[in-house]
């Protein structure tokens, strides 16, 4: 099996937003086990300083256009590929996108060699998403989005059943899930339930150290 992947969703959290950025993303670069591989999506504005300053690889939070041109305001992956960015989240539920132009967005990545992570918030979604044959499906439930609760700890069958789908569908793709996750036993259910990681948000940004949060959560 390939290492557990832990994707850290800076989103919009201030405490993670333009300068401040860097000093978040200093103490994670002091964090030195090598067992899981992380994922950092930073803010899109702080996009190419997160990728000079960490020593983690850098995936975007969001993406609609796939190559340079005249699209005023929009953000562009050829751009962020020569930035540094290896992959993207996709469909976040705070970031839907309409499911033929996430259709072409995953085409074209696979075409670039960038990696995809697509979202989705229910089963029936993630067989949908399993067409597209992305890297990975992130099963992230709505309501549970910045809580306490993990989705490891309400919705274990959601997750099982995802794996147990998606293998029949698209035998490259992984499931992660997202969701509430906070603590060790959050990502060990998640990996027993068959998922490849998680994304984790509010806790890892709201902790005061970001480093020992993740060696208590990562043993
Ligand atoms: O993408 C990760 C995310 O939506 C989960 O957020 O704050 O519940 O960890 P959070």
């Amino acid at each position: 099996m390939d290492k557990p992947l832990i994707i850290i969703n800076f989103k919009n959290y201030q405490k993670v937003s333009g300068k401040s950025s860097l000093n978040f993303v200093k103490k994670l670069n002091k964090f030195r086990k090598r067992k899981y591989e992380i994922i950092l999506c930073p803010t899109i504005l702080t996009t190419s300083l997160v990728v000079k300053n960490s020593k983690f690889k850098v995936f975007t939070q969001f993406v609609n256009k796939t190559n340079y041109g005249a699209h005023t305001g929009n953000i562009c992956l050829d751009e962020l590929q020569s930035l540094g960015v290896t992959g993207c989240l996709l469909n976040h539920s705070e970031k839907k996108i309409k499911f033929d132009k996430l259709t072409k967005i995953v085409a074209l990545c696979k075409k670039k060699k960038i990696k995809t992570i697509v979202c989705a918030s229910t089963l029936s979604e993630v067989k949908n998403i399993a067409e597209l044959k992305p890297d990975y499906i992130a099963y992230e439930a709505k309501q549970l989005i910045g809580g306490n609760i993990s989705i490891t700890e309400a919705k274990p069958e959601i997750i099982l059943k995802a794996v147990e789908e998606v293998k029949k569908i698209s035998r490259r793709t992984k499931i992660l899930c997202g969701a509430g996750i906070h603590s060790k036993e959050d990502l060990g259910h998640a990996l027993i339930l068959g998922a490849q990681g998680v994304l984790i948000a509010h806790s890892i940004i709201e902790s005061k150290n970001p480093k020992k949060f993740l060696e208590e959560m990562l043993i």
